[in-house]
């Protein structure tokens, strides 16, 4: 009796300190302690030998001693196969320091629009996207420019060769029609978005860059709406010293048209290079939208009237930073990207 009590206690320790390492230890913890000449297995056959009232007792102790085991066996198995996905198989210390990956910063493109994006959505816009590719009704036609239009000449495009009724999108304004298209009004919405137009990459323009665009429709929207519209956004971009001004201007989409001027934010309106020595500088197009436009996306013009506006990021991130040619956007040097930190 105190034997095989002793031999269970000191098969239970050496189970418990058990602690053999690498790919077979698991096969050679069964051998040694599960399999058919193991220690557990043998220590079994010591059963006949015990007196008949002690034979509950010792059962119940060689029955808690297979259970550790098959723990035990269990357990061994486990950390291996994790360990076998996870490298150590193959080698890998994994106790090593990781290489350090350093924090990228936002785009300074992308720190603008989200600024602008959240001070129209203080005034209750929504944002809106669309796709890049468009046909020409989205694009052109139903902005009031009908095919062989003279202003379709201000927005030089690029078409898509396989089949030429498809183009990049010159505009964002093609996100607008789509929303009036759904008939839901009223509409209070801001399209932010990448567009496409074939110029010559200078300083100044580029075959592509991004807007906002912007478009409230509802019954008795006024001129008086849009300009406080814009005036409140030019002072949460720009600050309150900012001055505004509007200029008669022409759109097809829009009557009446307009573009409005900050006044230049280096020189602080004495005049310098960045605003040709004017004093101002032009930051986008607006007008009331055309009624032909509002009942080519089917909305009764007698009834509705609305105001858009529309923005080039690039301009207004080049007067907030200071960047003076608008190619270094796009050419990804981790020295210029590096210098715009911003929780935006
Ligand atoms: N869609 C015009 C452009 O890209 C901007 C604009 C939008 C002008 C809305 C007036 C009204 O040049």
């Amino acid at each position: 009796m105190e034997t095989l009590e002793q031999k269970i206690s000191a098969l239970t320790d050496e189970i418990n300190q058990y602690n053999e390492m690498g790919s077979a230890a698991a096969e050679q913890f069964r051998i040694k302690f599960l399999g058919s000449n193991g220690s557990v297995k043998k220590i079994f056959g010591l059963m006949k030998e015990v007196a008949p009232e002690e034979k509950r007792e010792m059962g119940r102790l060689l029955n808690e001693l297979k259970l550790l085991a098959e723990k035990k066996y269990n357990d061994l198995k486990e950390a291996e196969e994790a360990s076998t996905s996870n490298g150590a198989e193959a080698g890998i210390d994994l106790s090593m320091p990781g290489t350090p990956l350093p924090f990228g910063t936002r785009h300074p493109i992308s720190i603008i629009r989200n600024k602008i994006i959240d001070i129209f959505k203080r005034l209750g816009f929504a944002v809106a996207e669309g796709p890049e590719i468009e046909d020409d009704w989205h694009n052109f036609t139903a902005l009031n420019l009908p095919e062989d239009h003279p202003a379709r000449d201000m927005q030089d495009t690029f078409y898509v060769n396989a089949d030429p009724a498809w183009m990049l999108r010159t505009h964002t304004s093609s996100v607008q029609v789509r929303e009036m298209e759904k008939g839901e009004l009223p509409i209070r919405i801001i399209c932010p978005g990448r567009v496409y137009r074939n110029e010559t990459i200078s300083a100044r323009a580029h075959c592509f860059f991004h807007q906002v665009e912007g478009l409230y429709i509802a019954d008795n929207v006024s001129f008086a709406d849009l300009k406080q519209t814009l005036y409140f956004f030019v002072k949460e971009m720009f600050g309150q010293s900012v001055e505004v001004r509007f200029r008669p201007s022409y759109f097809p989409f829009t009557e009446p048209s307009a573009e409005m001027d900050i006044s230049c934010l280096i020189c602080g309106g004495k005049g310098c290079n960045v605003c040709k020595q004017t004093g101002w500088v032009e930051i986008l197009g607006c007008g009331m939208v055309h009624p032909n436009v509002l009942e080519n996306c089917g909305i009764d013009s007698k009834k509705y009237s609305g105001f858009a506006f529309g923005m080039g990021i690039e301009r207004i991130t080049m007067l907030k930073y200071q960047v003076k040619d608008l190619r270094i956007f796009s050419e990804n040097d981790v020295r210029f990207l590096n210098q715009f930190v911003s929780a935006v």
